[in-house]
């Protein structure tokens, strides 16, 4: 993770967090560990719960609690316990990916928060917060590094670790023709999978179409997919009348947020595992559908989460948030804030640099007519 070990030296220097308790709510990874490292490099009391019981690497929890971080998580554990343990620890700035901590510290006045996911974002704008939170996920580098890279490749990852599924000539129904999605199409589509996506959304639906994909409705996708893939932010994007048209061996799994994209509650009948992380559902009629990491983000619970060079991008965007709430307080006001754009071209100077790559510049003459009306 060569951006944020670039941001860590730095930080050991200059000390911008110098005494600032800092409470995370993220997945607890080695890259998440990096984060944390950087943090505490740069002055910082840090304190982390996992937003997700199957999330948590238990080996990387103890050797950060050996660092000088107070870590709450343990594998299968019940989150609420870490984050209220969190919480009690009265943060001044706070990091999440699913705003749970934010929200439970929504009437207090930090100094500022972050947020690095879609879904998040959607709970932290109906808060009534005193304070600045930078919307990460809408940042240019997180948005292209973490949503379509990075879940397109590490939700297929998912896949392949739990099934060990040939993707080539299968059909791949993606839910949700978002940022997420578009990656996880275009990586399955890479496989050799026939693609098809389900929309809501006409500008979406109508990309999805220009970018060569079969557009459906999802009751007509329904009966088609071998495996498929909901990436929507919203619940029971597939539901009862979905199950009844698959057929007979029909893979589902969820790379949204929460589990409530597949509905799991509509997925009757006898079960069994028949592989980690692979539940076989035998429904009424004989057909049997496998449902993926009980439904929840399954590049996080079947897989490793985001490659590391991913996570380096948007850690080092929190890492350089947390720093600009802290020494420049008065340039954010309460509530959901974008991320500066300094920050976005930053990082990805700062990844640039680390592949080596170069880049032009704008001559004077070009800046001249860029700002000029004429
Ligand atoms: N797995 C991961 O690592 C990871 C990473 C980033 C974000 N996420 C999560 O993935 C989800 C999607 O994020 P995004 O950034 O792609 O969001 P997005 O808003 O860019 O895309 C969601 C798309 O789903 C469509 N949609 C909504 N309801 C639908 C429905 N019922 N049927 C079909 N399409 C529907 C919307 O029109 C939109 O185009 C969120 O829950 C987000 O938090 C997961």
């Amino acid at each position: 993770m060569p951006v944020l070990r670039s941001i860590r030296e730095r930080f050991s220097r200059e000390q911008p967090l110098r005494g600032i308790r800092v409470g995370c709510s993220l997945h607890v990874t080695a890259e998440t560990a990096t984060l944390v490292r950087a943090l505490v490099a740069g002055g910082a009391d840090v304190a982390l719960c996992a937003p997700n019981p199957l999330s948590t690497q238990d080996d990387v929890a103890q050797a950060l609690s050996t660092e000088g971080a107070a870590v709450h998580a343990r594998y299968g554990d019940d989150p609420a316990a870490g984050l209220a343990a969190v919480a009690a620890l009265e943060p001044q700035l706070t990091m999440d990916d699913g705003a749970d901590l934010v929200s439970a510290l929504a009437d207090r006045n930090l100094i500022g928060a972050t947020e690095e996911t879609t879904t998040g974002l959607i709970r932290a704008r109906a808060l009534d917060l005193g304070f600045p939170l930078i919307a990460l996920n809408e940042g240019r580098a997180k948005d292209l590094f973490d949503n379509r890279y990075g879940t397109g490749q590490s939700t297929l990852d998912g896949v392949l670790r739990a099934t060990n599924l040939l993707l080539a000539g299968r059909r791949v129904v993606v839910v949700g023709y978002g940022r997420c999605g578009r990656g996880v199409a275009a990586r399955a589509a890479g496989a050799g999978a026939h693609v098809v996506v389900c929309e809501v959304d006409p500008l979406a639906a109508l990309e999805a179409a220009m970018d060569g994909y079969e557009v459906m409705p999802s009751l007509e996708a329904a009966a088609q997919g071998d495996l498929f893939v909901t990436a929507t932010g919203t619940r029971d994007a597939l539901r009862g009348e979905h199950f009844e048209r698959m057929h007979d061996g029909a893979i589902l799994c969820n790379a949204g947020h929460f589990d409530v994209e597949i509905d799991k509650t509509a997925l009757t009948g006898e079960r069994r595992e028949v592989r980690p992380q692979v539940e076989e559902i035998e429904l009424a009629d004989g057909r049997r559908l496998y449902l993926l990491a009980e439904g929840r983000v399954v590049n996080l619970a079947a897989a490793e989460g985001h490659p590391a060079a991913v996570m380096d991008v948007i850690f080092a965007c929190q890492a350089l948030a947390a720093e600009a709430l802290v020494k420049q307080p008065d340039s954010f006001g309460p509530g959901v804030q974008p991320l500066p754009e300094t920050i976005d071209a930053e990082v990805a100077r700062l990844k640039l640099d680390s592949m080596a790559i170069e880049i032009d510049e704008l001559t004077e003459a070009q800046r001249v007519y860029l700002s000029s009306w004429r």
